[in-house]
């Protein structure tokens, strides 16, 4: 494993060169956004934070953090406008205005991805007022623990967790955030600490490295329902790892146990999915001999932490549609880039015309269900008593057919996200079966998502 481990970090460890042109931009940017403080007679101070300022950063990485730090008793309106008037001063027009929980300002700039964040400097982390006021104590918390040592391990880490598939807090990864991996190295002291550790977890793990606890329990029961909760050293409140969902929490264990079973790069470097061909497509999609829907619409106009959600929101919304109405989904997923996408599959494409419509227990009367459904043309059979004893008819079914129950639920757009739903009703256009070939074919994007979802496997078995 040692030899792995150190192939593994000459790849992805800064070298001295990288090391300095980062350092030469980051240190640069943060003198000419306090030089804009004081031009714009603001009072303020930019601070350099995340990976950047950690030296955590993967060598492939252009991420550059930096924080303009108000003082605290600034109203937020003042905070805003004057955090986006130093921000839009420093990136002037390579700027772009960003809105997350508050507004902030990103830009390339030498080849970095640069995120200008205006927050407050607050001294009681605890009473933050927005989460991005977390980072400048993060920041302080993280370099005063990180030797030269432990951040190689870190990078292992990250590098691992990217591999994976779970690197990423963003809502369209549900995964790790950088912050999470280096405390979990704090903790367990290495890049093998971590995953022996981690092999062994159980839904329901909490890690509090302060002892902000002195009764787990506690914690478990304030963070309840979360695979993983690690208590955020500046603020007992806040869970690091609330991001995770249960499928990269599983992904990240499994990876563990495969890893310390039979250890090898390809956690780190997994084969990239492989582009299928249309034939290919063909081919696999007549050997499943499942019913795929395609829906193909305009990607609302927003970021990707609001659109995933809003898609997932609508997955689940017409998966549970189809359900109600008897079908099977056997897998679905979302995608967006320049197009949006619902993808769904279902078993059958199409049910009997026949389903059983149960009617009331013995205990209540039942004439009129009887004589309401003997007059209607719709019966095929009954009444009858059912082996659970259930009055029943046998009725002719409304929709039979999967792509019937899609449209309607794609015109009523019930429990859709909200701006998904809108974009749905300026059109879509439903592909099914091998016409999404034509589509993968069209577009390169889908063709590399299409062909990830029907090879699916766990990046290292690639
Ligand atoms: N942060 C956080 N929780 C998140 C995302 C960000 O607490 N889910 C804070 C952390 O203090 C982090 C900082 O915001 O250090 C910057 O965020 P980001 O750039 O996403 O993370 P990095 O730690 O810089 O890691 P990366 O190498 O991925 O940029
Ligand atoms: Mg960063």
């Amino acid at each position: 494993m040692e030899k792995i481990l150190e192939k593994v970090l000459r790849r992805v460890k800064p070298k001295k060169l990288d090391r300095e042109r980062l350092k030469k931009v980051a240190d640069g940017l943060v003198k000419r956004a306090d030089d804009a403080c004081s031009e714009l007679g603001v009072e303020a101070r930019a601070m350099l934070v995340g990976s950047a300022a950690r030296r955590t950063w993967l060598r492939d990485e252009r991420d550059i953090d930096i924080f303009i730090l108000f003082p605290e008793n600034l109203p937020r309106e003042e905070l805003e406008r004057k955090g986006l008037e130093v921000a839009g001063k420093v990136a002037g027009r390579r700027g772009r205005e960003q809105f997350a929980e508050h507004p902030y300002v990103t830009m390339k700039f030498k080849g970095f991805d640069i995120d200008l964040v205006p927050c407050y400097d607050i001294s009681d982390p605890s009473k933050i007022q927005s989460a991005v006021d977390r980072s400048p104590h993060h920041q302080r918390y993280v370099e005063a623990r990180l030797t030269p040592e432990l951040t190689d391990e870190v990078l292992l880490l990250k590098q691992f967790l990217t591999g994976i598939g779970a690197y990423g807090a963003e809502l369209q990864v549900q995964g790790f955030s950088g912050y999470l991996a280096e405390l979990l190295t704090l903790n367990y002291g290495s890049f093998r600490g971590v995953v022996g550790a981690a092999s062994t977890w159980e839904p329901g793990v909490v890690l509090d490295l302060r002892g902000k606890y002195p009764d787990l329990e506690e914690a478990r029961a304030l963070f309840t329902g979360q695979p993983l909760t690690v208590i955020d050293p500046v603020d007992p409140n806040r869970n690091v790892a609330a991001a995770v969902s249960m499928q990269n929490f599983a992904t990240f264990v499994r990876a563990c146990q495969s890893f310390l079973n039979n250890p090898g790069e390809r956690f780190f470097f997994p084969k990239p999915v492989k582009l299928l061909t249309s034939r290919q497509m063909s081919w696999v999609l007549k050997q499943r001999g499942t019913t795929l829907f395609c829906i193909v619409f305009d990607r609302p106009d927003l970021v990707p932490d609001i659109t995933y959600p809003q898609l997932r929101k609508t997955e689940r919304a017409l998966v549970t549609k189809l359900t109600r109405a008897g079908f099977w989904v056997l897998r679905s997923d979302v995608w967006s880039n320049g197009k949006a996408l619902l993808l769904l599959e279902l078993s059958i494409a199409e049910l009997p015309r026949v389903r059983a419509h149960p009617g009331p227990p013995v205990t209540v009367k039942a004439e009129d269900f009887i004589s309401k459904h003997l007059r209607s043309k719709h019966k095929l059979a009954g009444p009858f008593i059912d082996e659970a004893g259930r009055l029943t008819f046998e009725v002719e079914r409304e929709h039979a057919r999967g792509r019937e129950i899609l449209e309607k639920a794609l015109e009523e757009r019930t429990a859709f996200g909200k701006h998904v739903a809108k974009s749905l009703a300026k059109g879509y256009k439903i592909y099914d079966g091998q016409r999404v070939l034509a589509l993968a074919r069209r577009n390169k994007g889908i063709r590399r998502f299409l062909s990830g979802y029907l090879t699916r496997c766990l990046p290292w078995h690639r």
